[in-house]
């Protein structure tokens, strides 16, 4: 089958991706020049596990493609996918001017009924937009009354675990108010629903919801697990005992309940927030996610009031060692990274960063620039070196297990600030290191 797809990003890319790896013939359009001359070149700025070689081989085998022509672009897919960035608005809300800008793009250059298929977390309403955007501009050509249909097909991939969530996904939410083209959508996406049927079909506006209470469920079972560490931590708990403890009920399992330094990334805080506000337009206060939002965004900051406790509120001169930039680990994406809130606090209070992170290096780099405050060093040793304090954000798994030797060896003093409780307790007090956890009541009153 032809495919189209708009925006050449990690959801736009991952899709293009796995949809040729099946065999169908996928063109990807981006309005970023460099982005799509690099592509050309096969070559990925982003870092997903698999994705370039997999880019490789199906742009080697004649089924993947990349362009900044539209026309082009919309003239090849039955199907266009819209897979564009929809950032938080200066309110919260999501910005639709990336979405609605296909939608015009597609209506001015449409010749043929196509199902256009929007990808991209949008609030609900936005098919019914998509779908007067295009009528708009197809009436504006003099070409009204052309057919299409527009569907929601909301993504629910993880960054990290993309090309996996794309090949085996737990579930494919469609939604339309047209049972024909959702039967297009049940055709192409027929390979990756063979071991059993993971199609949902719903209407347009429930799929929209879909998305966002997926991502706000989520978002709320961090954060509640954050509050309970915080509530750990003044009462002398350990959080990591209590995650166990109620882990083991399957009404709540194991997943999402590990206490740290907040959510990051492009989508949960987004999300959280467009919600809430698609809410508030009607009528309707969303106590819980507006608490959620506030409660993360506090979270964020906690690691560096226990730097700064611990350093007697003078950080000013003072150098510290930061394992982790991204917002979570294999991937580079910094996107509201718990990090930054880190980094920037630190140098406002006059301290230097050391930091390190596998593959968020390079991002790092663009998003900061060369500062004399920040140091991006090549190994997670280097980070340490004459630092008064290692501290720790995003829990890659080779810093599972570090050389504690080593680390004391390098730091001035043997403090571990650990944003994401790595470590186990008596083993810090065995090495002699100062440990801060997150909600672990008995390390905060050992060290103080
Ligand atoms: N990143 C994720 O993990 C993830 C997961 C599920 C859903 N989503 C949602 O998918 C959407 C895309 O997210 P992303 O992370 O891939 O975004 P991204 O910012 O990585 O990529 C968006 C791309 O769209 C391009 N673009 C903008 N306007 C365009 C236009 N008119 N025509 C063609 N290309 C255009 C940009 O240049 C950019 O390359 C968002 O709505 C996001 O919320 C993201």
């Amino acid at each position: 089958m032809k495919i189209t797809i708009f925006g050449s990003g990690y959801v736009g890319l991952v899709t293009g991706a796995c949809l040729a790896e099946v065999g169908n013939d996928v063109l990807c359009v981006d309005v970023d020049q460099e982005k799509v001359a690099g592509l050309q070149q096969g070559k990925v700025l982003i870092h997903e596990p698999g994705l370039e070689p997999m880019i490789k081989s199906n742009m080697d085998a004649g089924r993947l493609a990349f362009t900044n022509d539209a026309a082009e672009a919309v003239e090849h897919g039955m199907f266009q996918f819209i897979a564009v960035g929809t950032p938080s608005d200066e309110d919260g809300s999501a910005d639709l001017k990336y979405v609605l800008e296909v939608a015009r793009t597609i209506g001015t250059h449409l010749n043929e009924y196509k199902v256009i298929v929007d990808k991209s977390t949008v609030p609900v309403g936005t098919a019914d937009k998509v779908r007067a955007v295009l009528e708009q501009t197809l009436e504006e050509r003099g070409m009204g009354g052309m057919g299409f249909d527009v569907v929601s097909n909301p993504e629910f991939l993880k960054e990290g675990d993309a090309i996996d969530d794309f090949m085996k996904p737990d579930r494919i939410v469609i939604g339309t108010d047209n049972h024909d083209a959702a039967e297009h959508l049940r055709a192409l996406y027929a390979p990756f629903n063979r071991n059993h049927d993971r199609m949902i079909e719903m209407d347009l506006r429930s799929a929209e919801l879909t998305k966002y209470a997926a991502n706000a469920m989520l978002a709320t079972k961090i954060t509640f697990m954050n509050e309970l560490a915080n509530i750990a931590e003044k009462v002398g708990a350990d959080i990591e005992q209590v995650r166990v403890g109620i882990g083991s009920d399957q009404r709540i399992g194991y997943s999402f309940i590990y206490p740290g330094v907040g959510y990051g990334g492009s989508c949960f805080p987004k999300d959280v927030k467009a919600l809430e506000h698609t809410a508030g337009q009607q009528g309707y206060q969303a106590k819980l996610l507006q608490a959620v939002d506030r409660v993360n965004d506090a979270q964020k900051r906690g690691l560096f009031q226990k730097i700064q406790r611990h350093f007697n509120g003078n950080l000013e001169g003072r150098v510290f060692a930061l394992w982790g930039l991204a917002f979570k680990p294999n991937t580079d994406d910094m996107r509201e990274a718990p990090s930054r809130v880190l980094m920037e606090e630190l140098w406002a209070a006059g301290a230097r960063v050391q930091a390190y992170d596998p593959e968020a290096r390079r991002e790092a780099r663009r998003i900061y620039g060369e500062r004399d405050d920040l140091v991006i060093c090549s190994s997670s040793e280097d980070a340490l070196e004459n630092a008064d304090a290692l501290v720790i954000v995003t829990e890659w798994k080779q810093f599972r297990a570090p050389d504690f030797e080593l680390i004391k060896g390098r730091l001035q003093q043997p403090v571990i600030f650990d944003g994401r409780n790595l470590y186990d307790l008596e083993l810090m007090e065995t090495e002699g290191i100062t440990y801060y956890g997150i909600g672990r009541g008995a390390s905060v009153a050992r060290s103080e």
